[in-house]
């Protein structure tokens, strides 16, 4: 890694293990992209950037030059309003009403490292060795605007990683109407657009759409990341696959409402930008304060989408995951959700674990229902407090009698959550986001707390504290289950009302890292309703996150592969459930939804009491199966090869760092009939080294396993599914 500015040229150069990044100061400091791609040694910078004349339409701030606009200069931060016409990536509203900007480069700092972001989750280091920053300062000073460009490379990670932190040095209020954090410029329009969305219970399908003139984009206007889009998109070369072509990756490392765009405009160039959605949001910026935008992780790969996963799951798993659980293999539970719901009762959930312990399981995790008056989803949220009629004798007993059994004891919350029947609403009922005269209107009969507030997060952190110290509670799921309507706070004068959505952000991150820093023993994973918070904002504080309510193993395919485009196979929490499936009535046999439950972090979620003998056995097999495992499927690095969004097939593989070891999973949906002998060609394996596939006679080598391909046997019948374990000899 190495980070250089060349006085002669003016360029700026990162340089990772594999990609360049290079921008120049143009004329009396624009701040222009010059490069972003495969490494080169050094920069030409008068080829890299050639500017035509344009006609009257692209306008000219010096108006001795009619061959530059800032509509046709490759730019790194472009404002609105002084010639360029494409999406800026700021606007800043002055005392006057007025919103032209004039940022003009001031000054540049090289630091080893990486600062933190104050009150922002962010990829980090671990001794500033691992890491170099560039902060470019520009100021506008008619206005005395600093705005610091951060621009981090990792020595161990092919990753740009970007934010913005906007200072106000004068003496007069300055308004953010739009912050985003980056902004990149592409000389040519030629791209795939490619992103994740969906819906609750059906997160993160991949789609691919060719660009076209005009803009594209997704976003989330929900106060969350949300099921819908994900903080995630990638322009693709148009050939890129797996395996081959070009692909820039963009991730948001935020959890709020958030917006994507790729614009091509009238010359066929292409600007990608990305931060917090402008819409609904502005910040007052007092003479004094400063702004500081979330990060975007970029990465560039030249060796299709499968390389780009590969450098999100590795710089996701080990430099924005925190804490004990960061490096440790994770527990194999059981989740009483989908085997009681709210009608349960201590013997119940005794009953559960001691089945589950004989069966290998580690950790038992009790749902919501446990609190206040919940026999359903209409009341108590808020009121952490044990409900005596199902547990009598308390948490603290239940989870002493889970501990006797050896297992260890997880909880359910929805913190962030209020039910208008509660004891809190009742003593608080203005603590809630809302707007005066207005509807609160509800989801799932529940109000959204007002995180925006000190007061309701010193509740949530001291409510929650004391719970996780009355009992020996060492995992603890975070659900969140609506999203932010009437989105209002009553503490916030008016100019600052549209700050409501992200400060509460701001407060939920603090909430976070005082709970988890509080209680570094327990493991969390968050929720929202499955997946519809799945992003790196939460990754930071909770390193694991429940993939999705829909737990049908037809569907887990295409959800978990869509969810592997981005994020680690450490972060999805994967369970076996029930058939037929609660969510979409399908029966697929028991050995299926095990193989791709043990796809992430393994777990189950139903009554193991009403097992048969042989399906207990079954269970036990998988288990310790997943156990010899897991290290393998956690921590290694993971290739897909088919996709369910193409066909009737899907298969990834999971292979050791060092390549002794593989996994590999397929899944056929439907039974076809008199289809060719089957192959499947395996990837990231050493074509050099000879492998035993379990199960089979003599040796492979890795070079026949993937050139060639391992022959699929017949399977019969719909919902099949084949594992293989492979291991250098
Ligand atoms: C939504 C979650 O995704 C489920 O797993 C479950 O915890 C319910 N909430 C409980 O209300």
């Amino acid at each position: 890694m190495n980070i250089t500015f060349e006085e002669s040229t003016k360029t700026f150069h990162l340089q990772t293990g594999d990609t360049s990044y290079i921008m120049q100061l143009y004329k009396d400091g624009y701040l222009a992209h010059l490069y972003w791609g495969r490494r080169i040694r050094k920069s030409i910078s008068s080829e890299l950037l050639a500017l035509k004349t344009r006609g009257s339409f692209s306008a000219n701030p010096d108006n001795e030059d009619d061959s530059f606009s800032l509509d046709t200069l490759p730019q790194e931060f472009p404002a609105y309003g002084n010639t360029d016409f494409r999406v800026p990536a700021y606007e800043v509203q002055l005392e006057n009403g007025t919103t032209i900007t004039d940022l003009k480069f001031d000054s540049y700092n090289i630091l080893k490292g990486k600062p933190a972001l104050k009150g922002l989750p962010s990829t980090y280091v671990e001794n500033d060795d691992e890491a170099l920053t560039l902060e470019i300062v520009m100021f506008d000073s008619l206005i005395d605007l600093k705005v610091v460009l951060s621009y981090s490379i990792f020595d161990n990670h092919d990753a740009i990683i970007r934010s913005v932190r906007f200072i106000n040095e004068g003496h007069t209020n300055l308004k953010l109407l739009r912050a985003l954090s980056m902004s990149v410029d592409f000389n040519k329009g030629e791209y795939d657009f490619m992103h994740l969305s969906g819906s609750w219970a059906r997160e993160r399908h991949v789609e691919r759409i060719a660009l076209s003139s005009g803009n594209k984009s997704i976003e989330s206007r929900r106060g969350a990341s949300g099921h819908q889009q994900n903080p995630f998109i990638a322009l693709l070369s148009k050939d890129a696959t797996e395996e081959h072509g070009e692909v820039y990756g963009f991730s948001l490392v935020y959890s709020g409402n958030f917006l994507a765009q790729a614009e091509i405009d009238q010359y066929n160039t292409t600007r990608v930008s990305m931060g917090i959605n402008p819409f609904g949001f502005s910040w007052l910026l007092e003479p004094g304060q400063t702004f500081q935008a979330p990060e975007v992780v970029m990465v560039y790969s030249c060796e299709g989408i499968g390389k780009m996963s590969r450098t999100y799951h590795k710089l996701y798993r080990t430099r924005l995951c925190r804490g004990k659980f960061r490096d440790t293999v994770r527990p194999v539970l059981v989740n009483n959700w989908e085997a009681t719901y709210f009608d349960f009762n201590a013997d119940k959930i005794e009953d559960i674990a001691r089945v589950g312990k004989e069966l290998g399981i580690e950790l038992f995790v009790l749902d919501d229902g446990w609190f206040g008056k919940r026999d359903n989803d209409k009341t108590s949220l808020g009121d952490w407090v044990v409900d005596k009629n199902k547990l009598p004798k308390g948490l603290r007993d239940l989870a002493s009698r889970v501990n006797k059994l050896d297992l260890q004891f997880g909880l359910w919350f929805e913190p962030e959550m209020v039910s208008p029947d509660s004891d809190l609403y009742r003593l608080h009922p203005d603590w809630c986001l809302h707007v005066p005269n207005r509807t609160r209107s509800q989801a799932r009969t529940q109000l959204v707390l007002d995180l925006s507030r000190t007061d309701v997060c010193d509740y949530i952190i001291e409510a929650v504290s004391s719970v996780l110290k009355s009992a020996p509670i060492s995992y603890v799921k975070w659900d969140m289950n609506r999203n932010m309507t009437e989105i209002g706070s009553s503490l916030l004068p008016a100019e600052r009302q549209l700050e409501t959505a992200h400060r509460y952000m701001l407060g939920l991150y603090s909430v976070m890292e005082s709970i988890t820093t509080s209680f570094p023993n327990v493991l969390f994973e968050s929720c929202s309703g499955g997946g519809g918070r799945y992003d790196p904002g939460i990754l930071f504080y909770m390193p694991q996150t429940w993939t999705s309510d829909d737990t049908d193993a037809v569907e887990r395919l295409k959800i978990q592969y869509g969810t592997s485009l981005v994020y680690p196979t450490s972060t999805m929490g994967c369970h076996v459930s029930d058939i037929p499936n609660h969510q979409v009535g399908r029966n697929t046999s028991l050995k299926m939804r095990g193989d791709v439950a043990m796809s992430g972090n393994f777990g189950y979620e139903l009554d193991l009491t009403k097992f048969s003998a042989e399906d207990k056995e079954q269970v036990k097999l998988q288990i310790s199966l997943y156990k010899e495992l897991r290290e393998l499927i956690q921590h290694g690095d993971m290739y897909r090869l088919l996709s369910p969004f193409i066909g009737n097939e899907t298969a990834w593989m999971f292979v050791s760092g060092d390549k002794t070891e593989a996994f590999i999973s397929y899944f056929k949906v439907l039974a076809a009939v008199n289809g060719p002998v089957e192959k499947l060609n395996l990837r990231g394996l050493d074509p050099d080294m000879d492998y035993n596939v379990e199960g089979k006679d003599g040796f492979y080598g890795g070079d026949e396993l993937m050139y060639s391909g391992l022959n699929i046997p017949e399977l019969n019948g719909d919902y099949c599914s084949v594992t293989w374990r492979i291991k250098s000899v």
